[in-house]
């Protein structure tokens, strides 16, 4: 069946969890970076997907910009196992058939003019017999020094027809200094409502539900507050180790590969203000707001760690700077926790203690609000020993979710009370599998809806705070490796909570 023949989306049942608000214009989608590993295990899995779920729209075309040699054949064969081995969905033939159609190849340097010619010779074509208007969606999903080079190609030849959107992939800059630099080049040739910067945390469903507990549901906002909760923790924990990344990761380590943008986009959805509406400028106003209340945390407020030698899940791991192309000397941390603030009326004095680490007991991303304990207990001291303070733990991966930590009576005689858990499973109350966070977020582009992508006046708040803790560690050198792998973190980490009174949420 043809694109433009199939159901709506809004008829379609496997386009749950993805109704379209309208259907993206037609368009091309150029990946730049086409070879590379984000776009076989991500980019082309989430198109497959929304080709599944007729989401696309319904005159479209994808072009693969990169070095490597080959032809449209060779691409489509090279992506269609792609598919068969990431996707999340089983492969249907005719629906790969119809979106391999769509898919072409242009092998070239990125600064090579005659590369360059090819790519926009290709488009023009496509755009006449596809009727694609000369909208287009630019991904680099290439290594952030190239980026400067293609914006500057695409910019000069700008030819005021349809749309232009342009996806840059994290990392957005090392630093302040040069994420203001990387955002200056983009805006000589594109707006800022044309520039769309992925956090992929952010097209995460949890993440996104965040918003939805807190602001479709009237009763948790009235007690989100430092009146009723006594601190927040967002553990950002992987069991994986650095993935053969070496080159990336000895540069960014943990501080700015995950707390310089995932992390900080968590805290900010769970600390900002009610937005008006859930348009990308009121959404981003709340979020950059948090984000500039965010006070420096004290050197003792900030742990770093690197792991050693140990067993993840039974299996035993070098250490990292055991890890191919690791320097031996390493002191890229893999490891981070800070005690922080936001410093405003609603949260003034309300720590929030973030963990994130490579190389931890088990992957799991959770925000866990812990609310005060109940100003006065009628129940003897004895009846509530095995009571805990209320906690509202969102899941954001995996078993994806929400529960809520409350005392209930034990059965039987006499009273004596326990923490137990009221649960809310996606996968129980939904029966569906959960989008990967790249399908909702190429979709968003093409339908031109930058709220979940992060703005300039963000990422710069983002990097403030990283530079200014990355400042700090210069006076002095931990001992590293500091933590086993297949631990929670190095023990100053649980010395942090301890000096507060306070411990990381048990697992
Ligand atoms: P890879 O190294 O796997 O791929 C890089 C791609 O860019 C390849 O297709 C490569 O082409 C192409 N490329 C690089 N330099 C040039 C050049 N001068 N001219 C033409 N093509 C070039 O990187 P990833 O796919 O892993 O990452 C791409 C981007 O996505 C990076 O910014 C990364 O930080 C980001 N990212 C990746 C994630 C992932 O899971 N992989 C996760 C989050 C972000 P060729 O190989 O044909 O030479
Ligand atoms: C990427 C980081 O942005 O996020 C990786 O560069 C990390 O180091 C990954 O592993 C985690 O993403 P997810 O979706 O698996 O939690």
């Amino acid at each position: 069946m043809a694109l433009a023949e199939q159901p709506a989306a809004q008829e379609n049942p496997l386009a749950e969890g993805l109704l379209l608000r309208r259907s993206p214009d037609p368009c091309t989608l150029v990946i730049f970076g086409a070879s590379g590993d984000l776009a076989h295990k991500k980019l082309m899995p989430a198109l497959y997907a929304l080709a599944l779920r007729r989401l696309l729209p319904p005159r479209f075309a994808i072009v693969g910009v990169a070095r490597t040699e080959g032809d449209d054949d060779a691409y489509r064969a090279d992506m269609r196992s792609a598919v068969q081995q990431h996707a999340r969905d089983p492969f249907r033939e005719d629906v790969w058939e119809e979106l391999a159609a769509s898919l072409h190849y242009v092998p070239t340097e990125f600064d090579n003019a005659g590369g360059e010619d090819r790519l926009h010779d290709l488009l023009g074509r496509l755009d006449e017999e596809r009727g694609l208007g000369g909208n287009r969606v630019f991904y680099l999903a290439v290594p952030p020094p190239v980026f400067s080079t293609i914006v500057e190609a695409l910019g000069k030849r700008r030819d005021g027809r349809g749309w232009t959107r342009l996806i840059v992939e994290k990392p957005f800059g090392h630093d302040l200094e040069s994420a203001r630099a990387l955002t200056a080049r983009l805006c000589e040739y594109f707006a800022e409502e044309e520039i769309f910067r992925i956090d992929h945390y952010l097209g995460k469903e949890t993440v996104q539900n965040m918003l939805a507990l807190r602001f479709s549901n009237g009763i948790f906002e009235p007690i989100w507050n430092r009146q009723f909760i006594d601190h927040v923790q967002i553990t950002v924990a992987e069991s994986i180790g650095i993935e053969g990344r070496a080159g990336y990761y000895e540069n960014a380590g943990a501080i700015r590969d995950i707390f310089q943008n995932h992390l900080l986009q968590l805290l900010a959805l769970t600390a900002m203000e009610p937005p008006i509406d859930f348009t990308p400028e009121s959404v981003r106003n709340e979020k950059v707001k948090v984000l500039r209340a965010l006070h420096t945390p004290s050197p003792r407020s900030v742990v770093r760690g690197q792991y050693g030698r140990g067993f993840v899940e039974g299996v035993e791991v070098s250490a990292y700077r055991e890890e191919a192309h690791v320097a031996a000397d390493s002191m890229t941390e893999t490891y981070v926790a800070a005690k922080l603030y936001v410093d405003n009326w609603r949260w003034a004095d309300t720590p929030f203690y973030v963990r994130m680490g490579k190389r931890l007991a088990r992957r799991e991303t959770t925000i866990a609000i812990q609310f005060k304990r109940a100003p006065h207990s009628p129940f003897e001291e004895t009846a509530a020993e095995g009571l805990r303070p209320n906690v509202l733990l969102v899941h954001v991966q995996p078993d994806e979710g929400v529960s809520l930590a409350i005392g209930a009576k034990v059965p039987g005689q006499g009273m004596a009370i326990r923490t137990v858990h009221m649960d809310f499973l996606y996968g129980g109350a939904f029966r569906t599998s959960m989008p990967e966070a790249y399908e909702r977020l190429v979709l968003d582009t093409m339908l031109g809806d930058s709220t979940l992508f992060t703005r300039g006046d963000e990422v710069e708040e983002q990097w403030l705070l990283v530079d200014a803790i990355v400042a700090a560690w210069q006076r002095d050198r931990p001992g590293f490796p500091n933590y086993a792998a297949g631990t929670w973190g190095p023990p100053s980490a649980d010395d942090l909570m301890h000096r507060d009174g306070r411990s990381w949420r048990r697992h």
